[in-house]
């Protein structure tokens, strides 16, 4: 795909001896002199950062994407190292630029903001909130003792409450390290550099996948693997070791090194903080220890679950919310009870008045079946000479002559009211051909012996049969 770079010569392809530094120098000027460059602050494998000051004389930071793996300067402009590299080189340029619009959408006091995307010299860049202050890898080298137990407490929480935003917002940070976090002058944080557009460029492109997206100490170990999978709780563990580190001075055994111990049924290297850091209540420590687990599905699932875990408050209120779902399951549960205690399971029902009306269906369906069988019985006693029936082409008779009506006449079956039909339509309704007596004998037959091998197993369900059985029966009646 084309990356629409600012119209000029597609891309260059730079010439090898030229190995001047690959910064621009202060003073340039970017995106028709908007922006001005007055130092370069740091270069990483995917880009680099300066401290500029905008239109208005304020100090912004500005983000090149420089994918030094494929790409050099050649003057002010981003040439390719080699001719075959422009395809991935705009796939880069497009990752950047979707990461700087998602950023761009978020709006959060501990998220860097992101106010201007634009392209100039073949690439793309981001222009940032400045913030005054130092990143936490800085304050820990150069001021080790400086944060207090209550001051990492209180940079937690913010940094999970940021996170929880970030998150809900469909984002995963994927680069969270002491360096990556800035520490404001107010002593708020503020997390920088998100890694997502990173990660996925190192994909997409076959140039860049050995170039290293992970943090010894702060990478989980599914962010080693090629095909692990990256989620929430990614993040959460990235966030717990940066935190173990402004505990104790050093970020947690690497991930990798961790892993391999368990998978070879080793102890696992990284020795618990709770029980062996004092200054910090159990809770706060347990988390911790949980985010740092080796496995994804042993961590918490979510920013918030963490803070429910360390904020008093919350961890009152998500108890007191527990307490209640169990009342509120126990009473169901105890009601439940009630209710069935004298119900055949698969019955509805429970109160007097449904229990009534459920004997008083089974009593009917009883005498029905007993109806029925009855009426089965008869059929199969029919006194009668069966050498006429044998013709099974001369099946139909009158209804006076034989049939239902004589089987009636020995012994008549109990009908419900409702099952009787409207003597209106019994008298209008076409006569319907009436079977040969040996087949109402053989279906007579296999009615009762359903009637025996069913009824034991399932009454209920025989009785609902029955229902239908009669009737059809006093359907069939009616017609004759
Ligand atoms: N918004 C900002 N305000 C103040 N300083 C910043 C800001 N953004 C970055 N910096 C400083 O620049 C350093 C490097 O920036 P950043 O972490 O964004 O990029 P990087 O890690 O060098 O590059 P890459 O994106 O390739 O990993 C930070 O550690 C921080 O000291
Ligand atoms: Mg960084």
């Amino acid at each position: 795909m084309a990356s629409g770079l600012t119209g000029e010569a597609r891309h260059q392809i730079s010439d090898p001896d030229e190995s001047a530094g690959d910064d621009l120098p202060a003073g340039t000027t970017l995106c028709f002199g908007q922006y001005e460059i007055l130092e370069y602050l740091n270069s990483g494998g995917f880009g680099i950062t300066y401290l500029a000051l905008d239109s208005l004389g304020r100090k912004v930071v500005i983000k090149e994407c420089f994918p030094a793996a494929m790409c050099r300067r050649s003057g002010r402009q981003v040439s390719l190292r080699a001719a075959g590299y422009d395809l991935d080189f705009d796939r880069v340029v497009e990752l950047f630029e979707r990461e700087a619009r998602a950023l761009a959408q978020l709006e959060h006091p501990s998220i860097v903001g992101v106010h201007h995307i634009f392209k100039d010299n073949g690439t793309a860049y981001m222009a940032l909130d400045f913030v005054e202050g130092l990143d936490l890898l800085r304050v820990l080298e150069e001021t080790p003792r400086r944060l207090s137990a209550i001051e990492i407490r209180r940079i937690t929480f913010l940094l999970l409450h940021a996170l929880s935003y970030v998150h809900r917002n469909g984002i995963l940070h994927r680069d969270i390290s002491p360096d990556n976090i800035l520490l404001g002058q107010d002593g708020n944080p503020v997390l920088i550099d998100f890694g997502a557009a990173r990660e996925d460029a190192t994909r997409a492109s076959r140039i860049l996948s050995r170039v290293q997206t992970v943090k010894d100490g702060y990478s989980p170990q599914e962010f080693y693997l090629a095909s692990g999978s990256q989620e929430v709780p990614s993040d959460l563990y990235a966030l717990a070791a940066t935190i173990h580190h402004l505990i104790t001075g050093a970020p947690p055994p690497n991930s990798t090194v961790r892993l391999s111990a368990v998978a070879e049924n080793q102890a696992d290297p990284y020795v618990p903080l709770e029980g062996r850091v004092s200054g910090y209540d159990q809770h706060f420590l347990r988390a911790i220890d949980r985010c740092l687990s080796v496995f994804s599905r042993d961590r918490l699932k979510s920013a918030e679950a963490w803070l429910d875990m360390i904020d008093e408050t919350r961890r009152r209120k998500a108890l007191a919310e527990k307490a209640k779902a169990d009342q509120d399951l126990e009473r169901t549960i105890s009601q439940l009870i009630v209710q069935n205690r004298d119900v055949k399971p698969g019955c509805p029902g429970g109160d007097d008045r449904q229990r009534a009306e459920r004997e008083a269906a089974e009593a009917a369906a009883a005498e029905a079946k007993r109806a029925a069988e009855r009426e089965y019985w008869a059929i199969l006693n029919e006194d009668c000479d069966l050498s006429d029936d044998y013709d099974f082409t001369e099946d139909y008779q009158p209804a006076e002559e034989s049939g239902l009506t004589a089987v009636y006449e020995v012994e008549p079956p109990q009908r419900t009211a409702s099952a009787a039909p409207e003597p209106d339509h019994a008298a209008h309704a076409p006569a319907r051909p009436r079977p040969s007596r040996a087949k109402r004998r053989v279906s007579a037959l296999v009615m009762l012996w359903g009637l025996m091998m069913v009824g034991p197993l399932d009454d209920w369900l025989a009785s609902a049969q029955l229902d239908r059985v009669v009737a059809s029966m006093q359907q069939t009646e009616g017609t004759h």
